[in-house]
């Protein structure tokens, strides 16, 4: 048990308590942003003069050495510490002596793992934007090859109006844009520096907080050292982000489960991205979409937890905090792992067109524009609503499409329908008069897959 606090204990922490107490397990990992933290704390330290030049070189190469070692290998981070600050701080004091118990002056382990967990989550946010935007490029490289694949769009899952494909993608290129920006405003909204709250009410020592926040790469330091230490918002906000990226690649996976699906034949995994079952010869199952999809209960448990760990703890700092940890590391590499085989699912998927087009020109996805086709000629819409509804009970009769019902049955319900009917009913007409913004039409979409590909271009040049 190597300890930063014995002095005012007359025993030994009994070994459960010490077990049940210590983070070592989790929080090694982020011994790298402990360590860069450090740095910039004895940095400012000597700047303020409360360390010597000399002591601050000593320690900042003590903290290299230490870094360079675990890097390599060479130094393992074991159980015996409490925490990664414990283990860090004792191998500085055994690799350069007093020093390095100069180290911990004007702070606390309170500010210290707010600032660990702070800037190991600013990285790990630019990692997820960087997977969330490869994802948004595959999608629109699908949506620039199908503005003129068209396919049925659903509601209730039934076959409503026809779409294409693009559009289809083009909701959830959508769902991931808002992603990326929540993201983006996470990160902005939680990047104040909390080192130099000490425990919970800041320290007598002429802290310099400005140059420790503007070195760690800080917009500033955070502005209340209570809040300092015991906020944990910036969490609960990155963890309700993951948990809707969770829902939208879940709600993709869904459709990506059914589309495969022997019933609806409108894709195909590729094989690298399937597996095969133990007894049936002929199977191949979409099970990264279904892992996906099932995973997704681990990240919406992250948030919840979090949200009830935080409830009912008073200010400021409580060990129930320590808690936040685990899971959201958990939840980090689910979400990046999902994102990463989601994409390469999606990059290497084929679409079968002539299933979806065929789909499309079944289920009467034509019936409001017959409609429409009425009113356009002066009929209530009201009316046209019944008159095309008895004309769909006709061909569900005769087993036929609106398409292939003679004009003579459709004047017999109403004398207004002509044989330019069958053209205003076309599947192609259906889609590509469509052209209101947003809406599925070849040259609304074009419109859209021209600002995504602007969008795209300008993310990827401001990417950190
Ligand atoms: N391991 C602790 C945590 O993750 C570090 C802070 C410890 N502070 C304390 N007062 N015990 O929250």
């Amino acid at each position: 048990m190597a300890q930063l606090w014995g002095g005012r204990f007359t025993k030994e922490t009994d070994q459960l308590v010490y077990n049940f107490n210590a983070s070592i397990g989790f929080d090694q990992k982020f011994y790298k942003q402990d360590i860069e933290g450090s740095m910039a704390h004895v940095k400012m330290l000597a700047a303020c003069g409360i360390l010597t030049v000399e002591e601050k070189d000593q320690i900042l190469a003590g903290l290299s050495g230490i870094l360079k070692d675990v890097e390599e290998g060479t130094l393992e981070i074991t159980s015996e510490y409490e925490d990664i600050h414990s283990f860090v701080e004792a191998n500085l004091i055994d690799r350069i002596g007093d020093a390095g118990k100069k180290l911990h002056t004007g702070r606390s382990r309170n500010d210290q793992v707010a600032l660990d967990m702070k800037l190991y989550i600013r990285d790990e946010i630019v990692e997820i934007k960087e997977l969330v935007l490869h994802l948004m490029e595959v999608l629109h490289r699908i949506m620039k090859e199908n503005i003129h694949t068209y396919m049925p769009g659903f509601t209730h899952l039934q076959k409503a109006q026809p779409v294409t494909l693009a559009h289809h993608v083009g909701a959830y290129m959508e769902m991931f844009k808002r992603d990326f920006g929540r993201l983006c405003d996470i990160y902005d909204r939680m990047n104040y520096c909390p080192l130099g709250a000490g425990a919970l009410a800041g320290t007598t020592y002429p802290l310099d907080r400005e140059m420790t926040a503007s070195l760690l790469g800080f917009y500033g330091p955070t502005l209340n050292s209570m809040d300092s230490v015991s906020d944990r918002d910036y969490l609960i906000e990155l963890l309700s982000a993951l948990s809707t990226i969770m829902m939208h690649l879940s709600r993709f996976c869904e459709e990506v489960i059914l589309w495969n699906s022997n019933e609806y034949q409108f894709v195909e995994i590729d094989d690298s991205y399937s597996t095969g079952s133990s007894i049936m010869p002929q199977k191949k199952n979409p099970d990264i979409a279904e892992l996906v999809r099932g995973k997704t209960g681990r990240v919406y448990g992250a948030m919840t937890t979090l949200l009830t760990t935080m409830k009912g703890i008073p200010l400021a700092y409580n060990k129930d905090m320590q808690e936040d940890k685990e899971l959201t590391f958990d939840a980090i590499d689910t979400v990046k792992g999902c994102l990463a085989l989601f994409t390469g699912m999606m990059d290497t998927i084929s679409f079968r067109k002539d299933k979806m087009e065929d789909s499309a020109k079944h289920g009467f996805t034509n019936a409001t524009d017959a409609a429409d086709y009425l009113v356009n000629h002066g009929v209530p819409f009201r009316d046209a609503h019944g008159i095309v509804g008895r004309l769909v009970l006709t061909c569900i009769e005769k087993k036929i499409p609106l398409d292939e019902l003679p004009l003579e049955e459709y004047k017999a319900i109403s004398p207004v329908f002509e044989q330019d009917i069958y053209e205003a009913i076309s599947l192609k007409t259906c889609v590509e008069k469509r052209n209101t913004i947003g809406a599925p039409g070849p040259e609304a979409m074009t419109k859209v897959v021209e600002e995504n590909g602007a969008y795209l271009e300008s993310l990827k040049h401001s990417q950190q």
